[in-house]
């Protein structure tokens, strides 16, 4: 016995002081392990539940203090240039949304997703791979602002965009994801957002809706494109069992409704309203209340002529048009995006909604990968898809795009973090998985080499 305490004491101390490998968690709130790095990365602040041992190469976000959440613009000044959806040049985005707003635009590039991807192919040793893996930062991505810290970034972001597309003769988009609801992902537990409801939270969302909007104003020549509120709207359609949904109900409408009047006065900012996905809302049980949400809150906020349409399949997996349905999705006649689409657009017509669509394919390369449709946490197998376009063959889809930066993570699997949710614990979940929002590179390195088309 006293051996092995001898024993245990004699390891201790390397145990205590042993740096952490790259992407291995450095610190965060309950976090007990190694705070140092090894040689070649450093310990960043990513969100106050997790730090991340990044390597140096890593250009983009964060900050070297493991503690403290950045208090200053992070992210990196220069563009890295336009993509190829644009057709002709249009003149600065005064217009009100009666068109496709990724027409005539190129979409810009953001540089944080970009030093993201370039630090990870760099420890990707397999010269075929990185080289796919490099390609991917050349793919366009939404930003999610996912906590108000992070808002100073759009500033740099249009004041490059807006260089660009001046430079370059072609006026450029921005994308971006608002996302801040207090009390946010109410019904799940691995995105909690930074503001409580109990504690203030609607003013200081209104704040971070009014910083964004001062970041965007000096802007009016660069195409903003927002997603609002990823899940928010569709728990309040399915999940005002959840006391923390019902709770939130008054807050989240009174919120969106701020947001969406707010930038709407904005003049350039297109926004799309979160509308879950085939496997949520798309069920015909769920698609008249989806509806009716969707028309009342647009009517009560005086129909925002910026608002365009909704944004679908956010983060998750499911094909925009299914050679075959996958069987998990059995028992839904929409069983994928185009269906779950074209069966909500008659029933948005009674508010005068704009019928119109972005669907997010970032991860959805490979189908049939799921064991329940509900599964959404870092799902095993799934592959790149299809790239963004404007170029959709839907009248009502204006974009393909990508909205969850691939090789972020959906959600940590250790059952001890304040944010583990169950689903990020079941067999299709990819483990082990950092903090939402962190980086993941194992879950990346499947997303190349499965991604479909290939890279
Ligand atoms: C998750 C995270 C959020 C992150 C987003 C995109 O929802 O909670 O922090 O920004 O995914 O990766």
């Amino acid at each position: 016995m006293l051996s092995a305490v001898l024993a245990l004491a004699a390891i201790l101390p390397a145990f205590v002081n042993a740096q952490g490998a790259v992407w291995s968690q450095c610190g965060g709130t309950g976090w007990t392990g190694a705070t140092t790095c090894v040689s070649g990365a450093t310990c960043t602040f990513s969100n106050p539940f997790y730090s991340q041992c990044l390597p140096n190469s890593n250009g983009g976000g964060g900050t070297t203090t493991p503690t403290n959440p950045p208090t200053t613009s992070s992210g990196p000044t220069t563009s890295t240039g336009p993509t190829s959806v644009s057709s002709a040049p249009s003149g600065p985005s005064q217009t009100p949304a009666a068109g496709n707003p990724y027409a005539g635009h190129n979409i810009w590039l953001t540089p944080f997703y970009a030093a993201e991807v370039a630090a990870a192919a760099a420890n990707i040793s397999d010269a075929t791979t990185k080289a796919k893996a490099l390609s991917v930062a050349k793919i366009p991505t939404f930003t999610w602002f996912d906590t108000i810290a992070k808002v100073p970034d759009l500033g740099t972001y249009l004041a490059n965009a807006s260089a660009l597309g001046k430079s370059s003769g072609t006026p450029q988009i921005v994308q971006i994801i608002v996302y801040d609801l207090p009390d946010r992902d109410c019904a799940a537990a691995a995105s909690n957002g930074e503001f409580s409801i109990a504690n203030g939270g609607q003013a200081n969302y209104f704040n971070y809706i009014d910083q964004l909007v001062a970041q965007i104003k000096p802007f009016p020549d660069v195409r903003v494109v927002a997603i609002i509120e990823p899940d928010s709207l569709a728990n309040l359609v399915t999940n005002l069992s959840v006391q923390k949904c019902s709770n939130a109900q008054t807050t989240y409408l009174a919120c969106v409704t701020y947001a969406i009047q707010q930038l709407n006065k904005l003049g350039n900012v297109y926004m799309y309203l979160d509308a879950g996905h085939a496997g949520w809302l798309g069920w015909p049980a769920n698609l008249q209340p989806a509806a009716t949400l969707f028309n009342s809150l647009f009517k009560n906020a005086g129909s925002p002529s910026f608002v365009r349409g909704l944004a679908t399949n956010v983060a998750n997996y499911n094909a925009l048009s299914a050679a075959t349905p996958d069987p998990i999705t059995q028992g839904n006649s929409n069983y994928d995006e185009i269906h779950y689409i074209n069966a909500l657009t008659p029933l948005l017509s009674s508010s005068g909604f704009p019928p119109h669509f972005i669907v997010d394919q970032g991860r959805s390369g490979v189908q049939n990968i799921r064991q329940q449709w509900g599964d959404w946490c870092n799902v095993k197998g799934a592959g790149f898809g299809t790239r963004p376009t404007s170029n959709t063959g839907v009248t009502a889809i204006d974009a393909i795009v990508w909205a969850k930066p691939g090789g972020e993570c959906d959600g940590t699997s250790n059952t001890s973090s304040a944010r583990f949710d169950f689903h990020c614990g079941l067999s299709d979940a990819d483990q082990p998985a950092p903090e939402a929002g962190t980086w993941f590179q194992e879950y990346f390195t499947t997303l190349v080499t499965k991604a479909n088309p290939a890279l």
